[in-house]
């Protein structure tokens, strides 16, 4: 049963029965039409509508989402909660999300629980609220707080929801509160609390209001559809009646819901929940970490540190030297501070957060950690005498985890007595703030071992992708031959500028050469400079080399491929680059062309495609949809275009096989190996999406 009925007094509780997350699946809407026939049949004063398990409804079903649609329909659904002739009350506690709290605005009355989670949340998946929820909420909240509600998508609790307006009282259980309430009002008429009959007004100060919300959601969110959508609906119920209004939700809810980007985010949104879960071959219980370690009190230790701290965890942070460490915690301290002038945290949460660390120079007191993390620099010897030290100091059961972010782990491990306790977690800078971790397990990690570290991401709410080891594992591993595209694109003809507009435009965060600029071309210069390269490698080695070695180290030197302002940072085109680029370009000989941006995107695109499957056909990573969660929450790759694996399923691997063949055969074959996965797909008609849900199945 997904609606269960029981009357109280004259009341009658319909409760959605639905786990985990009580979606308004086809069988809840039934259960809510037959719900109210029965309120009718039974004459009933009045009716609750609740939800089980401490959760209303956390909205529709996502999994229904392009699928033939079955009646009844949510929209109806809500319209008729509302035409009821008797009170209907909502018990919102929980998740009250999307269409739940369409639901909850399509009753006459709402009580909500004060830790309650009231949200519009549609546009993170690239849509808007369809039942109704454009019409209705500005018709019950402010016109800014309507806007804000539909077009950020971020939830409120149930306190600001009552201060707004948005429900009609708290009560701590929600449930008997709202209760109450019907019984209250149990036979009273509801025709003045049904808000799609309010009626309201433009006004040069909402039409004002909507000119700044546009603005500044083109600035938060680029590129994304939904939010712009979805304000021009709210802006209607302003001018138009609620019919009509109504109607422009309705076909704008369908549109999206078929268009590439909601597809890409409802893949996302899936994508995220499968790559935190353990592998098939994995059955045991985490290990329990109440203490960490984490060596290293730079930017990563740093990071690290926080991340745990503000989860709640006791932390050791060591440092080489006082100094170190005190400059380390005086910038964790910064800040948290200022996230209080943000409003993120509060001076108490950062004063528990500060008593959470303890620094030490001394690995003894790194004894009785259960979890040690090391953050240091990035070479294999080091990383070594560490873990040489760890194996003597950690107690027994302690898991060991490397930052690493390019070195074997099998190799780390080697080195300790305990290969089974040691892992890979490789977090992406500045590791509080950054999504994603990259869990890296090596061939002896113990099952319970990556089960922490998966406990461990999901405590720290961080978004868990499991590797396995090769050089760069899965992320860095991809940024390889996209890079050596960039460079092959700009030896061509393209300039810096040029394949950086190509790739923002695109979605990503920044272009590539940007991102080499913010990281210091003098790491990609010395890691270069440490092992032999190919010749084709020495020759896309040309351009970045000489720009390194004529002092342009990225934005830490005010110039790199760009200049930078240094009092705005702003970024311009640097003329000593260009001429780097045209002399080398000179020296060997090319043919410069004109290149589209058509070109800049399907190369560099179709190369990460390619390589996440090699990582995919060797192994490395478990799903596709795994790859394209590591993009989006540790690279910037655009959320709404769904990862880089997704972006080619969305091109077609037919097409996609077709290019690589292409340009593996052409001038610049050497920089392409096409991958066997994505060749053996293209010719049997598959998707990569297909692929991950055969490897589920089998
Ligand atoms: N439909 C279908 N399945 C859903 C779902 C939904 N709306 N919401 C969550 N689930 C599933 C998840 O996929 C997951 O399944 P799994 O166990 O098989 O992986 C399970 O429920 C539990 O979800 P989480 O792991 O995310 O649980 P959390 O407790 O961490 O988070 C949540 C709960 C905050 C509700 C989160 O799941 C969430 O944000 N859900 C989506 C909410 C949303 O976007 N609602 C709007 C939907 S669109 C809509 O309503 C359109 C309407 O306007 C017409």
């Amino acid at each position: 049963m997904s609606v269960s009925t029981k009357m109280h007094g004259s009341v009658l509780v319909a409760t959605i029965e639905n786990p985990p997350v009580n979606a308004l699946s086809h069988a809840v809407r039934q259960g809510l039409m037959d719900a109210m026939a029965e309120a009718r049949e039974k004459g009933a004063g009045a009716m609750v509508i609740a939800g089980q398990g401490g959760t209303f409804i956390a909205g529709a079903d996502i999994r229904e989402f392009g699928k033939p649609p079955m009646q009844p329909m949510l929209p109806g659904v809500v319209d008729a909660i509302e035409a009821m002739d008797i009170p209907v009350v909502a018990a919102i506690e929980g998740n009250t999300l999307g269409g739940g709290l369409e639901v909850a605005l399509g009753c006459h009355y709402r009580v909500s629980s004060p830790s309650a989670k009231l949200g519009l949340p549609e546009v993170n998946l690239g849509l808007l609220p369809g039942a109704g929820g454009t019409q209705r909420m500005p018709r019950l909240v402010s016109a800014s707080d309507a806007l804000q509600m539909v077009s950020s998508g971020a939830p409120i609790g149930g306190k600001k929801a009552d201060a707004m307006g948005l429900v009609d009282g708290v009560a701590d259980n929600a449930v008997t509160g709202a209760i109450a309430l019907a019984e209250e009002k149990a036979g009273s008429d509801v025709s003045d609390r049904r808000i799609s009959a309010r009626t309201l007004e433009m006004t040069d100060a909402v039409r004002g209001e909507f000119e700044g919300a546009r603005a500044l959601i083109a600035k938060r969110a680029r590129g994304a559809l939904a939010p712009q959508r979805a304000a021009d609906c709210v802006e209607a119920a302003f001018s138009m009646p609620y019919r009509d209004g109504v109607k422009k939700e309705r076909e704008t809810f369908v549109e999206l819901v078929a268009g590439e980007q909601s597809i890409a985010l409802r893949h996302i949104f899936f994508a995220e929940r499968a790559s935190s879960k353990p592998p098939k071959d994995v059955d045991a219980a985490p290990r329990e970490v109440k203490k960490v370690g984490v060596i290293g009190a730079g930017t990563m230790g740093g990071g690290i540190a926080m991340t745990y701290a503000e989860a709640g965890l006791s932390v050791t942070i060591l440092e080489m030297s006082d100094e170190a460490l005190k400059r380390g915690i005086g910038v964790m301290e910064k800040n948290w501070r200022r996230g209080i002038k943000s409003g993120r945290s509060t001076e108490a949460q950062v004063e528990e957060r500060l008593a959470r660390l303890t620094p030490t120079t001394d690995y003894e007191d790194l004894r009785d950690a259960d979890l040690i993390i090391e953050a240091v620099f990035e070479t294999m010897d080091i990383k070594k005498t560490v873990f040489t030290k760890l194996d003597e100091i950690a107690k027994p059961g302690a898991v060991l985890a490397s930052n690493t972010s390019y070195l074997n782990v099998n190799e780390i491990a080697a080195v300790t007595s305990r290969p089974e306790d040691v892992l890979g977690m490789h977090y992406f800078s500045p590791a509080n703030i950054m999504k994603l971790l990259e869990i890296v397990r090596a061939d002896k990690t113990a099952d319970d071992v990556l089960m922490t570290a998966l406990a461990m991401a999901k405590k720290t709410r961080k978004t868990a992708v499991v590797a396995g080891v090769c050089d760069g594992f899965i992320g860095n591993r991809m940024l390889s031959p996209y890079i050596a595209q960039a460079g092959a694109l700009m030896l061509e003809g393209a300039s810096p500028e040029q394949i950086d507009k190509a790739l923002t435009d695109f979605g990503w965060a920044m272009g590539v050469l940007s991102v080499g600029d913010l990281a210091g071309l003098d790491i990609g210069y010395k890691s270069r400079k440490d092992r032999t390269l190919a010749p084709h490698e020495q020759r896309l080695a040309m351009i970045p080399d000489r720009i390194v070695e004529a002092g342009h180290l990225g934005q830490k030197s005010g110039s790199g491929y760009y200049k930078y302002d240094p009092e705005t940072r702003a970024k311009s085109a640097n003329p000593e680059a260009d001429a780097i680029i045209a002399a080398v370009r000179g020296e060997l000989g090319v043919n410069v062309r004109d290149i589209s941006s058509d070109e800049i995107i399907e190369r560099t695109q179709f190369a990460l495609a390619n390589e996440g499957a090699h990582i995919l056909g060797e192994g490395i990573a478990q799903r596709a949809s795994d790859i394209d969660v590591a993009y989006v929450h540790g690279y910037g790759y655009a959320r709404w275009r769904g990862g880089p694996m997704h972006y080619a399923d969305s091109v077609g691997l037919k097409v996609v096989a077709e290019k690589i063949k292409q340009y593996a055969e052409g001038e610049g074959g050497v920089y392409w190996t096409p991958a066997p996965l994505l060749l053996e797909l293209a010719e049997k008609g598959m998707s990569f999406a297909d692929y991950d849900r055969e490897q589920a199945k089998g």
